[in-house]
Parts: C-alpha cells; sequence; structure tokens
C-alpha cells in the first residue's frame, strides 16, 4: 500500500502573515487526516514561519525550487541547507513553470535532485508534457525524456526517497484537468520506466502524484485510480476549507 500525499504548491502567493494565518486554520482540519501525508509549499520568504507554525502537526512544508550548491555567488537562490535550517523536510522540483519562467532543464532537475537527496531533502519531482506535445502523440516520449534526464545517475536507494508528480502542462491552472483514466495512463507508463531501471520494488512503491486543476469535486475520481497516489494542487490549496476537502477527500 502507497500512502497517498497530498501537497499544496502556494506558487507566489501568501504573505508571512497570510501564510501563518493559513496553517493555523488548516491545523484543525486535517488533524484527523491519517490516511495521506499533508504538505504545504509557502513562497521562500514564509517558510521559517510555517513550519514554525506546524510543529506538532501532522503538515510537513516543502519549498518551490532548491540551488545544487550548499553556497556561493548565485544571486537569487536557496541552497539545501538553506531550507533544511528553515525546517523543510521537501521541496519541489522542475515545475512547469520553474522550466517556462527560468529555462530549468533536465539537467538543472537532475543537479538538484541530487542534491536535495544528498541533504536528506525529500524531492518532488515534477514532469509532463505541454499541449502540443500531447497533440502530437508526443506524450510518453517527453516523459521519457524527463525520466532518463531527471534521474540519471540514482542508485535505486536514492530513487526511493522521490516523490513524482506528473503535471501535464495543459492542465494547470486552467481548469482544464486529465481525466481520471488520462491520468493512470500517463503515471502506468512512467512507473514501467521506472520499473525497467530501477526494480519492480521502487517502481511499486514511487507515489506518483497527479496535478493540474484538481478541486474538491475531482479529486475523488482521480484518487479512485489505482495509479494516482495523491495529488500536486495550486489553487484549490490556496484556502483552507477547499485545501482541507482535498486532504479529507471521500473515500470508498
Ligand atoms: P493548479 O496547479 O492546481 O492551479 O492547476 C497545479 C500545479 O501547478 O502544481
Amino acid at each position: 500500500m502507497r500512502t497517498p500525499v497530498i501537497a499544496g504548491n502556494w506558487k507566489m502567493y501568501k504573505t508571512i502573515a497570510e501564510a501563518v494565518d493559513f496553517v493555523t486554520k488548516l491545523k484543525p482540519l486535517v488533524a484527523a487526516a491519517a490516511h495521506c501525508e499533508v504538505i504545504v509549499a509557502p513562497p521562500f520568504t514564509a517558510l521559517r514561519a510555517v513550519t514554525e507554525a506546524v510543529k506538532g502537526s501532522n503538515i510537513a512544508v516543502a519549498a518551490q525550487d532548491v540551488h545544487w550548491d550548499k553556497e556561493g555567488a548565485h544571486t537569487g537562490d536557496i541552497s539545501p541547507v538553506m531550507l533544511l535550517e528553515a525546517g523543510c523536510t521537501h521541496v519541489i522540483i522542475g515545475h512547469s513553470e520553474r522550466r517556462t519562467d527560468h529555462g530549468e532543464t533536465d539537467e538543472s532537475v537532475n543537479r538538484k535532485v541530487k542534491a536535495a537527496l544528498a541533504r536528506g531533502l525529500l524531492p518532488i519531482v515534477c514532469v509532463g508534457e505541454r499541449l502540443a506535445e500531447r497533440e502530437a502523440g508526443k506524450t510518453e516520449e517527453v516523459l521519457k525524456r524527463q525520466f532518463q534526464g531527471g534521474f540519471a545517475g540514482l542508485t535505486p536507494e536514492e530513487f526511493s526517497r522521490i516523490i513524482v508528480a506528473y503535471e501535464p502542462v495543459w492542465a494547470i491552472g486552467t481548469g482544464r484537468t486529465a481525466t481520471p483514466e488520462m491520468a493512470a495512463e500517463s503515471h502506468r507508463y512512467f512507473r514501467g520506466l521506472v520499473r525497467g531501471q530501477f526494480g519492480e520494488a521502487v517502481a511499486g512503491a514511487l507515489r506518483i502524484l497527479y496535478g493540474g486543476s484538481v478541486k474538491p469535486d475531482n479529486v475523488a475520481g482521480l484518487m479512485a485510480q489505482e495509479e494516482i497516489d495523491g495529488a500536486l494542487v495550486g489553487g484549490a490549496s490556496l484556502k483552507p476549507d477547499s485545501f482541507a476537502a482535498l486532504v479529507n477527500y471521500p473515500r470508498a
């Protein structure tokens, strides 16, 4: 049994005060959620305040990006050591908005994944095709390239600490969700790649989250798919009630 993960990616939303207010309200709403792991990913400025505010709760904190170096002349970047000091346990790597806005590549994803793992941070690595790629029938090709590039050189033990988020770019923030079947098909393909590279045990234990317009009214259908092990949520993670409804999705 894979423990599901419901993760909220706040992107560039929430001041420190708003972030603390959010988790203060969220804590009692998800306190009984023993069926899944709950993660929030605030912007860098709010990380420390949020990790303090969630102490003793079942909410873990992720950063939204990380540099691969411990320190150095990298204006605007944040190192794994700094994230650990701020109390983070997880870090999102390779989100499509990072790839688009900041030119991230599978190679930079790979460096970040290795650095995060080496320091004991758990990566949530995003993969997924763009609309034109899906329409051209290239979804599997894209996933394979992202898998081979982003996870190159990892041992099975290292890979076993990773969470993958399949986020078709055309479904992010558009209200256009992949159907549960479409998502499951991509997850199945990706898990097959993992099986080929790292073996059955690692593939069977890998959590693959779906991301892209997940909302309280479509989460149950997605989570009913055997292949879908959770959700990485943007827009619907920004209000405590909505995010709590995702965490407490109806279960059979
Ligand atoms: P969305 O974002 O839920 O707003 O579509 C998902 C994501 O980008 O992780």
